[in-house]
């Protein structure tokens, strides 16, 4: 499913924008509209909130692990699922009438969007829980500058110059708001994360962080299953830990997409602090400023090593 990818993010693939958010190729205004408007929600759905390249898939296997992992087929079938179902805004397969046809016994969505474009009141209203993860700014960039290397429309005349193949310029061009993607012209990561913190401590919220999950995985995975209501014992903690480290699923992605390497790179490194390979001292001392500017009225404070 991931060869998939190639389709979404073909050679001319063109963002769309909704309400001045601008949304990446394969991400549809139309499919996030309809999850705004007519999906129905209930409470034992959960929803799992990020910026690309957080730690998303990461979340999205414990969750599933959680709730599954005792029952190797119901396992398989929503894992091999998840990719092309899970996001509300996945337009080009997840139309919402596919959504409706499949009644799962829980229901785990993911998305990108921001804040503003996802329905929180009815999220809310209906008993749903929300799990959003951050990761380090600097991280998340290298992670990104990374992953977007992959996209085939990386060359075309549009986004080019918002995709440079040098690694400096990429990073400038990218701090400076210029490819915004999920966020409005100028803005990025940063502003995504102040829209949806301001649900922290909403009834039936999680935050998570990836550096914490990384420090800890037994503590914060064992946060995950009493969030969700399906505490485990230790045998089965332990279980979750060891499917879901980076070694064991980068392994498992080589085995259903053996040839997936040199698009869609979702298992890289997995590591705290790769940045200082990657960024030069003025881009970090940059993206030190804007956390101060963006998120410094927040108690937010990244784990950078
Ligand atoms: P790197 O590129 O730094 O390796 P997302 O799923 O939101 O796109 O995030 C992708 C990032 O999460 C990648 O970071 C990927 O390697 C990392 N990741 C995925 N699974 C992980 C795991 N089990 N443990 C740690 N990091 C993981």
């Amino acid at each position: 499913y991931l060869k998939q990818f190639k389709i979404f993010f073909g050679e001319d693939a063109m963002p769309k924008e909704m309400n001045g958010y601008r949304l990446l190729p394969g991400f549809e205004p139309d499919s996030a509209k309809v999850a705004y408007d007519q999906m129905e929600i209930n409470e034992s759905d959960i929803l799992i909130a990020s910026y690309p390249k957080t730690g998303t898939t990461w979340v999205v296997s414990i969750v599933h692990q959680i709730l599954y992992g005792d029952n190797p087929a119901d396992l398989e079938k929503y894992s091999a699922l998840q990719f092309c179902f899970h996001y509300l805004e996945f337009g080009a397969v997840c139309k919402y009438e596919v959504f409706k046809k499949i009644s799962f016994p829980r229901q785990v969505f993911a998305t990108h969007l921001p804040e503003p474009l996802v329905n929180m009141k009815k999220f809310k209203a209906n008993g749903a829980k929300l799990i959003y993860v951050i990761r380090n700014p600097k991280d998340q960039a290298v992670s990104w500058r990374h992953f977007a290397k992959g996209f085939a429309f990386a060359k075309s005349e549009f986004w080019k110059p918002l995709l440079p193949e040098d690694e400096k310029e990429f990073y400038d061009v990218y701090l400076a708001g210029n490819q915004y993607a999920f966020a409005k012209k100028g803005e990025g990561y940063l502003e995504c994360i102040k829209e949806w913190y301001k649900h922290k401590n909403d009834e039936n919220v999680l935050f998570l962080v990836y550096e914490e999950m990384k420090k800890n995985p037994h503590n914060e995975i064992k946060k995950i299953a009493d969030f969700i209501g399906k505490p485990l014992s230790d045998e089965q903690l332990n279980n979750v830990v060891e499917k879901t480290s980076f070694a064991s699923m980068k392994k498992e992605s080589e085995k259903t997409a053996p040839d997936n390497n040199e698009g869609a790179q979702f298992f890289r490194k997995g590591q705290i602090g790769d940045w200082k390979n990657h960024l030069t001292v003025a881009q970090s001392e940059l993206i030190d400023r804007k956390v101060k500017e963006i998120l410094g009225d927040t108690d937010i404070q990244f784990i950078y090593e």
